[in-house]
């Protein structure tokens, strides 16, 4: 599946003719190395313009409009979004699923189609089917953006992640090399992972998943990163721990049972192996932060006293997130 799709041709009259061609950004996975540190590099020049929220920003995206097609609850992912295509000019379309004709049985392709129909430059696409945004990327001509595919890729969010690592260990030029980043947790339900590996590794870092096996399976190290359940063996060795909050919407429930089946025994076992504690805190390196995407679950992965302490940047991770997705908006509609 191509990660990075240049569409041939765009579906949109006369005025389309005159511009340049759309990218999609589907995946970190097999990303060109330039790739990724040009839209890095771009994301940090508009880190560096001081201007105040509100005040006109770079207007390269003037004319153009931005389509948020949300299938799944988010909250910092759409918001991060439509702050980055109003920073560059854009107009922003906003989609929910459980207000739109979703709820009255219409496929994604098919509102993927009439959004794109009403001049529609580049749709960001967040979906829980693994592949989502590649399909409606075949489906349609204009630039898409995957905001989060199941348990697949999660693009930008691995944009925001290398972004706030390099400047929390001042790596100008983006290079990760002698860095070991421990991702904790629902490993494998977490397209976040796959998309931090990708990138984290592309840029020389080395990644440890840690959980249990039934979270961070021994055959993710297919992906390039070391796979682990000893999380107190890792603390001391990481220079960033990424926590990840457990996907409990993505276990299914059993066949003819309503409820959902959990995927941890008990919250205090979890916790006694995989939870980022003040006392576990207290044994990482000097220098090392704490880092997670986002939502939390306070008391479960994460304690409070760590996730509001001095090693977190995760406020942070949520700031870079806008320059991450100018960066990507506007190399997929190719403005730059
Ligand atoms: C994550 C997601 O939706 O994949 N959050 C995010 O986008 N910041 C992680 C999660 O839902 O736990």
């Amino acid at each position: 599946m191509p990660r990075l799709a240049r569409k041939s041709s765009r579906s949109t009259s006369t005025r389309a003719e005159t511009r340049p061609q759309a990218r999609s950004l589907l995946g970190l996975q097999g990303i060109d190395k330039e790739v990724l540190l040009g839209l890095l590099v771009r994301a940090r020049g508009f880190s560096l313009d001081t201007r105040p929220i509100g005040a006109p920003w770079n207007q390269s995206l003037q004319g153009r409009t931005v389509a948020n097609l949300f299938f799944e609850d988010s909250t910092r992912t759409r918001t991060s979004f439509s702050m980055a295509a109003a920073r560059l000019g854009a107009a922003v379309l906003e989609f929910g699923a459980t207000t739109s004709s979703v709820s009255k049985g219409e496929t994604l392709i098919d509102t993927a189609l009439n959004v794109q129909a009403m001049g529609v430059d580049c749709l960001v696409v967040r979906a829980k089917q693994s592949g989502a945004a590649s399909m409606i990327s075949k489906a349609v001509q204009c630039a898409v953006i995957n905001a989060g595919d199941g348990r697949h890729e999660h693009p930008t969010q691995g944009l925001l992640d290398i972004f706030t690592l390099s400047e929390s260990f001042g790596r100008d030029d983006f290079n990760l090399k002698g860095l070991t980043i421990a991702i904790v947790g629902d490993v494998f339900s977490s397209r976040v992972a796959r998309s931090d590996i990708a990138g984290m590794s592309a840029l020389g870092a080395k990644i440890i998943c840690v959980g249990p096996p039934s979270m961070a399976p021994k055959s993710m190290e297919s992906l390039g990163c070391q796979v682990t359940g000893q999380f107190d063996e890792v603390v001391p060795k990481a220079d960033a721990i990424m926590m990840l909050r457990v996907q409990f919407e993505r276990y299914d429930a059993a066949p003819g049972a309503e409820k959902k089946i959990s995927p941890i025994p008990s919250s205090r076992e979890y916790r006694d192996g995989f939870a980022l504690t003040p006392a576990r805190a207290e044994r990482m390196k000097l220098k090392a932060i704490v880092m997670h995407p986002g939502p939390m679950n306070r008391g479960l992965e994460i304690d409070a006293a760590v996730a509001d302490g001095p090693r977190s940047v995760i406020l942070k991770q949520a700031a870079n997130g806008v320059f991450c997705r100018m960066a990507a908006i506007e190399w997929c509609i190719n403005a730059h």
